[in-house]
């Protein structure tokens, strides 16, 4: 029996069935590179989904990670510490507003719970999603993901929310009114398969929310922490939200996740009004600036933009493919027949890790510090499995 096939008996019987039985075990990882149980090698090219964006191992996080170990490991939110705050100061000068300020939390899921905890308290209790996003697994994150598929079973949830059309300025026109509390998009929905709205959509969105006084957040959670070649996913519109979530790539693999409120509402949580015990602790923090420094110490973020111009180009020759989109190192291949999941399965075969987001769309997001050869590898394996489906 494989190391494999042993992981998976294991995980059938001491682990709840919510993901299946992951086929593959992975026991080391260095860069963008991971090892299975039985001593296979591949080219991580989801990176933990878009949240490893140094890699595996990398020294930088390593040597972080254990000076803060060896020095403060967990105090809870009822003291201060200098990796907490360091990291606030960080975020608010990402954003460019001196006005911002972070509320921290574990997950995606969470920041984007402390965005509907702050968006209650203007008063306002509507809640504006789009179809076919998706916002996270508990209750409140469930309630603003706009796939019925995933909240089917737990219906009831929280009333007063409303889906509208993505990238559809009209439909967004008709529900933006003065008693909607907040709408919250995704600048690029990535869970959905990468669909990209349209320049200026996000744009609209701001002067619409700006009008009504209604809130602009947007979950950056996939989007953020450099993937698309900037902080923040929507910054090609040259805008600023009233809130954004992070979490992924934030704490550089470590569970960290963040509500970055903006402006007026930045003063709505008062003590008491919300709250985690992990939430900012001293690793995950110090995780996450080391990942920072790291990504403006090597212009990180340029490359990334060079790296998806050649990505995009040489995975758009292969003719099985429709289109290739995304910013950034997430990038969603749009294929011409439903072969997705097969793809990516014949992509596992020869040592490629990615994942397919339906029958049509293949999503990569590689850690941000792939090599140009390891671009290359991919590419060529690409090609070689693509070449299979076209004779
Ligand atoms: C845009 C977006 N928001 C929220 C989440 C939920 O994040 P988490 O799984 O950390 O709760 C995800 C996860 O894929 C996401 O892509």
């Amino acid at each position: 029996m494989s190391n494999n096939s042993i992981a998976q008996s294991r995980w059938q019987s001491a682990l709840q069935n919510n993901y299946g039985v992951p086929e593959v075990s992975l026991v080391k990882g260095s860069g963008a590179e991971v090892w299975d149980a039985d001593g296979k090698e591949y080219l991580d090219f989801l990176g933990g989904i878009a949240t490893n964006i140094l890699g595996h191992a990398h020294p930088v996080l390593i040597e972080a990670i254990s000076a803060q170990a060896k020095e403060l490991s967990h105090v809870s939110n009822l003291y201060s510490h200098p990796r907490v705050l360091e990291l606030a100061e960080k975020l608010v000068q990402l954003t460019g507003r001196a006005d911002s300020k972070v509320f921290f939390a574990n997950s995606g899921a969470e920041a984007n719970e402390a965005a509907i905890k702050l968006s209650r308290l203007t008063g306002r209790k509507r809640i504006i999603s789009t179809l076919g996003s998706f916002h996270g697994r508990t209750i409140g994150a469930l309630s603003i993901t706009g796939q019925i598929s995933k909240r089917k079973a737990f219906l009831p949830l929280l009333s007063d929310v409303k889906f509208i059309a993505y990238n559809d300025i009209a439909a967004a026109k008709k529900v933006i009114r003065k008693k909607v509390a907040m709408i919250i998009v995704e600048p690029i929905q990535g869970e959905n398969g990468v669909v990209v709205p349209d320049l200026g959509y996000l744009k609209e969105l701001r002067s619409l929310t700006t009008k009504h006084g209604v809130l602009l957040a947007f979950d950056c959670v996939q989007t953020g922490m450099g993937r698309t070649g900037q902080w923040f996913g929507y910054e090609n519109e040259n805008i600023v939200p009233d809130i954004i979530t992070l979490a992924k790539g934030l704490g550089g693999g470590l569970p960290l996740g963040a509500m970055i409120a903006i402006g007026d509402c930045a003063t709505l949580f008062e003590p008491g009004s919300h709250g985690s015990t992990f939430g900012g602790s001293p690793m995950a923090c110090a995780s996450a600036l080391a990942s920072i420094k790291f990504l403006e110490d090597e212009k990180i973020l340029e490359r990334v933009k060079q790296i998806e111009l050649s990505l995009k180009l040489e995975i758009s020759k292969n003719p099985i493919v429709e289109t290739v989109r995304g910013s950034g190192l997430l990038i969603g291949i749009v294929l011409k027949e439903p072969i997705a999941k097969k793809y990516v399965g014949d992509l596992q075969k020869l040592g490629i890790l990615a994942n397919a987001t339906s029958e049509t769309v293949i999503r990569i997001a590689p850690p941000l510090i792939v090599s140009d050869s390891q671009v290359g590898y991919f590419i060529e394996t690409f090609r070689k499995v693509a070449l299979t489906y076209e004779r």
